[in-house]
């Protein structure tokens, strides 16, 4: 059952179309009955005409009797005839032995003289009374009165009655009309909202029926543009939950048995040692929870303390903390200011730095500059090579997914949560920047560009 209720679109729409044609039919209607009532007065006019050339001749001929015989063309028209002393001389038989039914005596004027009366000489309603002169008898001007009904402004009961049913008939048709085609425009929209409310989370594959209308095409293709999306980011949460799950039972599980076999053979456990292993776990669940944070904060768009910040000595210091287990080249160029979050940007670049001394051979090389390559201000680009094995290039935005860990680092290096480099990207991204790994000749290139910024708010 179709919505009716007063914010029901369809109602309305229809309640609008049945109004507009109830007032075109209303007022096509007034000017018929009008035009026909008009042509009705006519035709009575002309058959009072009739009555009177009827009369005429039988006054003029001296054969007029007293009682006139009915008119054969209106049964409703009374005929009376006056004498030049006003004496009714002969009428028709609803007048006869009736007083005259005009009062006003004609002498000057014309020969036709028009009067409406009610009930005049006891006739029933209202009357146009047609006062004819005949001249040139002896004993003055005669008076030949033709009374008949008044025409109403409609012409007649029928047409009236015709002209309201036709009326109403189109009126009704219309409005039936209105309400089907309105409901055919809306199907269309009522087949997404059912579909819609049929997906749930089992069935977001589903996708809404894309019309032919143009209108309410561009909705059903936003509204599957949206589902493509939130599929998206459903399926990207469950892979997320799934991980997330798998590398913090993976500790959980290794810590359990060394616990386990430590208790079962106490006196042959070094205690020192296992304590050791335990706390080693500890710390790999205590960075997976420490990331998961930093991800859901940077998800929450947790506001940046942002300050201007030289990254040149930011890039410098974070080098100068590390052990050189390799060598490291650094070119970096000077009074490289960002406006930023200086502990986020810290953390981006201890993990690239972290990822290069893992998978490098034997060096590292690391560049800093400030180029003018948007149109908005200067870029700061910052790459950390190294020259290991590389990054494959299907999988330069793979490691950008959370969880991620190459099988080659999976067998090398056991430790890391393959949380960095999303951590990493985001907070550029926070930073209005970009993260990206790059071609190289040899090993791994991340590059990371962040907006320079102006001399003036920063100093
Ligand atoms: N410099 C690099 N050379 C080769 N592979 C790299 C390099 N940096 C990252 N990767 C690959 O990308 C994966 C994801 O890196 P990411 O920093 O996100 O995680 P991780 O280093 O494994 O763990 P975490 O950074 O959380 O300790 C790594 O596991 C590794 O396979
Ligand atoms: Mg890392």
């Amino acid at each position: 059952m179709p919505n009716m209720n007063r914010s029901s679109l369809r109602a309305r729409r229809t309640w609008e179309h049945g109004t507009v044609a109830a007032l075109v039919c209303i007022g096509f209607s007034v000017v018929f009955l009008v035009l026909v009532g008009r042509q009705e007065t006519n035709m009575a006019e002309d058959r009072a005409t009739a009555g009177w050339d009827r009369v005429l001749p039988l006054i003029k001929l001296g054969h007029l009797p007293a009682v006139l015989p009915d008119s054969t063309a209106d049964k409703t028209q009374a005929i009376q005839v006056l004498n030049g002393r006003g004496r009714v001389v002969a009428a028709t038989r609803q007048l006869a032995g009736k007083p005259p039914i005009a009062t006003l005596r004609q002498t000057g004027g014309g020969v036709r003289t028009q009067q409406t009366l009610c009930s005049p000489a006891g006739l029933k309603g209202c009357m146009t009374v047609l006062l004819f002169k005949v001249y040139s008898q002896p004993d003055g001007i005669w008076l030949i009165d033709v009374a008949a009904p008044v025409v109403p402004w409609y012409g007649n009961t029928t047409v009236l009655l015709l002209a309201i049913g036709a009326s109403l008939l189109m009126t009704a048709m219309t409005t039936a009309w209105a309400f089907r085609a309105v409901g055919m425009d809306f199907a269309p929209v009522e087949a997404i909202r059912t579909e819609l409310a049929e997906i749930t989370a089992t069935g977001l594959h589903r996708r809404v029926p894309v019309p032919k209308y143009q209108e309410i095409r561009s909705l059903a293709e936003t509204a599957n543009d949206t589902l493509d999306r939130l599929e998206g980011a459903y399926q990207q949460l469950r892979r997320f939950t799934s991980d997330a799950s798998h590398d913090l039972r993976s500790p959980v599980t290794a810590m359990r048995i060394q616990v386990e076999e430590a208790l079962m053979y106490p006196d042959d456990t070094d205690w020192p040692q296992a304590m050791t292993a335990v706390l080693a776990g500890i710390d790999r669940l205590q960075a997976i929870v420490t990331d998961l944070l930093t991800l859901d904060r940077l998800d929450a768009n947790a506001p940046l303390t942002r300050e201007p910040t030289d990254l040149t000595q930011l890039v410098s210091a974070e080098l100068d903390r590390r052990t050189p287990g390799m060598q490291i080249v650094k070119d970096l160029h000077d009074n490289v200011v960002i406006t930023c979050d200086r502990l986020r940007i810290t953390r981006l670049l201890a993990n690239l730095l972290d990822n290069a001394e893992r998978h490098a051979t034997s060096q590292i090389r690391v560049t800093l500059r400030a180029d003018t390559v948007r149109a908005d201000g200067s870029t700061a680009t910052l790459e950390v090579i190294d020259d290991g094995a590389g990054i494959p290039a299907e999988h330069r935005e793979k490691v950008f997914d959370r969880f991620t860990r190459l099988d080659t680092s999976r067998n090398r290096d056991a430790g890391g949560t393959g949380l960095g480099l999303p951590i990493a990207r985001q907070i550029a991204q926070a930073h209005q920047g970009t993260l990206t790994v790059q071609d190289s000749e040899r090993g791994a290139r991340l590059v990371l560009r962040l907006p320079v910024c102006d001399p003036s708010p920063c100093h």
